[in-house]
């Protein structure tokens, strides 16, 4: 059973959902989604584990927060170390989808000692280029004048596969319900935090605990050889690639996903 809690973070309510009880896992969540792109994972918590997926900071269906000012991941970061204080966790296996492992990477080089295992899927540890920073503030043109649905519009065709988009159409109205349930602060606040990103690559290789890299065969946001790349540098670490998957491997193979996340465990932790 999933259960929707919430925790204070610079005075505003923050959601968070969590399945299971056990050693602690925390799944961040990609752009522009929130908290339930991690349903499917929270439906299949392996025994004797506890998943905890927070929203980031203004994400979420029913906000109540004012718009987030000018954030950066480095505050993404430390509200899920704020987070993780008040439910008293000290170590525990930290990682995410895309944006979730760019606030990852920044977690742990505020707290590195938290980490037990790392995930890190459909992601990558460069920082944006100068092509990707302009796209971005084109991005924030387009939601201040349209809005979420927009941003909707533009991110659809790049986060689900072809195969997905054509043959599932729940997945797809899904995936913009939960778009379009973000406020455009939150959106916008991600978009600037994320064009101001520092390069992790060079945080590769001081990775000390066991890390699962995992890519859609299709993902053609963070590709194959990104992933590649991290496996590459972080001394223990595998790689698994989801067949058929685009970009949101863990929705569009939720099976498959969470058999790879539940080996790792089993194996490594
Ligand atoms: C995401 O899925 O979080 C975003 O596509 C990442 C990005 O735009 O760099």
């Amino acid at each position: 059973m999933i259960r929707e809690r919430y925790f204070e973070v610079g005075g505003q309510r923050t959601r968070f959902l969590e399945a299971g009880n056990g050693w602690p896992v925390l799944l961040i969540h990609a752009f522009p989604l929130n908290a339930d792109m991690w349903r499917p994972q929270l439906e299949r918590v392996p025994d004797g584990w506890r998943f905890i997926a927070p929203d980031l900071r203004g994400f979420g269906p029913n906000p109540r927060q004012d718009p987030p000012a000018a954030l950066t991941l480095d505050d993404y970061a430390r509200d899920l170390g704020l987070l993780l204080d008040e439910l008293h966790i000290d170590d525990l296996v930290i990682g995410g989808l895309s944006m979730g492992g760019y606030v990852t990477f920044a977690l742990f080089r505020q707290s590195p000692e938290r980490f037990t295992g790392m995930l890190l899927a459909d992601t990558r540890s460069q920082a944006d280029t100068a092509e990707g920073r302009a796209a971005r503030a084109k991005m924030r043109d387009l939601l201040a004048e349209h809005g979420p649905s927009a941003i909707a519009d533009q991110m659809l065709p790049k986060l689900l596969s072809a195969r997905s988009r054509a043959e599932r159409p729940a997945l797809v109205r899904e995936t913009r319900r939960m778009i379009e349930s973000n406020p455009a602060a939150a959106i916008d606040g991600a978009l600037g935090a994320m064009m101001e990103r520092p390069d992790s690559t060079g945080d590769l290789a001081h990775i000390p605990c066991p890390a699962l890299v995992i890519v859609g065969e299709h993902d053609e946001v963070t590709p194959q050889a990104d992933a590649e790349r991290m496996r590459g540098e972080i001394p223990r670490s595998l790689l698994t690639v989801i067949p058929g998957a685009g970009h949101l491997s863990n929705l569009e193979r939720p099976d498959e996903f969470s058999r790879a996340l539940h080996d790792f465990l089993v194996a490594h932790m």
